[in-house]
């Protein structure tokens, strides 16, 4: 993997570009994302994202993960990518982001997580469903309607939590972008046109104006490129939900 930015090398050094200190912010995590598109901005190919990756793409997720200690993700993205427990290089929780807890409460995120999974969830949920869940997961109520993500995650800083990593999906990203909780986004750009209405990595809520980015650090591997970005906005913005 050649580094494109800050100096050009023909043998990026990982730990350099993504290792660096990560201090949690007052009451939440270091909240980083970790999203991948095709040229063409979609964040999925025929419903998951699998195929718009490549190894150097996979090289950095798994390392992001090591650099955080709890990865937080919504549900869909959990069905649909039949999300597992973390295991390695140690084990991590997963905190899943759920209205309606349709999660199926036997797959191994749930009964065999070495780090026990963490449920984000809201008062509406129905009461006996949260019941069975927290059988098998930690549930943590942030929120009425919805799961407020300021409250989400102060609720992983009051457990400890110092760097977050956010894997989607877009529904959930946008929210956490227009709320202003958004550190850092590692993004890769697939060498793919994929076409068609698949989602963008945010979808849904609009954040009151542009966020803007500074781009810290640029690889690239076998044509995709792999981006790391710090969010240049630091004030927290409610966001227009326009459904999705
Ligand atoms: N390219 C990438 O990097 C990437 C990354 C991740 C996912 N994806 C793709 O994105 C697609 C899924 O993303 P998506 O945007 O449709 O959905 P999503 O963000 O993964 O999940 C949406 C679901 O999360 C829960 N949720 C979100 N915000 C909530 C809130 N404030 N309060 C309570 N629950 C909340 C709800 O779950 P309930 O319905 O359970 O209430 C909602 O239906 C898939 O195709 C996946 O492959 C791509």
């Amino acid at each position: 993997m050649r580094q494109l930015l800050p100096d050009p090398s023909p043998e990026a050094d990982l730990v350099a570009v993504y290792g660096g200190p990560r201090a949690p912010r007052p009451g939440r995590p270091w909240l980083l994302a970790n999203m991948i598109a095709s040229a063409d901005g979609s964040a999925a190919l025929e419903g998951r994202s699998g195929g718009l990756g490549g190894p150097a793409d996979r090289q950095v997720f798994h390392l992001l993960r090591s650099l955080a200690d709890v990865v937080l993700v919504a549900a869909e993205t959990v069905r649909v990518e039949r999300y597992r427990p973390i295991r390695e290089p140690r084990p991590v929780p997963v905190a899943v982001v759920s209205r309606s807890l349709a999660l199926d409460l036997t797959q191994p995120l749930f009964a065999e997580a070495p780090a026990r999974t963490i449920i984000l969830t809201c008062e509406a949920a129905d009461p006996g469903r949260r019941r069975q869940v927290a059988a098998v997961a930690d549930v943590v109520v942030a929120g009425d309607e919805a799961v407020d993500p300021v409250l989400g995650l102060a609720a992983l800083a009051e457990r400890g939590h110092e760097v977050a990593l956010c894997e989607g999906g877009p529904r959930l990203l946008a929210q956490l972008v227009a709320a202003g909780l958004v550190d850092e986004l590692c993004l890769t750009v697939s060498p793919l046109l994929a076409g068609g209405g698949g989602p963008r990595i945010l979808s849904g809520t609009v954040p009151a104006a542009p966020v803007r980015l500074v781009l810290d650090a640029a690889l690239e591997d076998e044509g995709f490129l792999l981006l790391r970005y710090l969010i240049a906005r630091a004030e927290p913005s409610a966001g227009t939900d326009v459904g999705g």
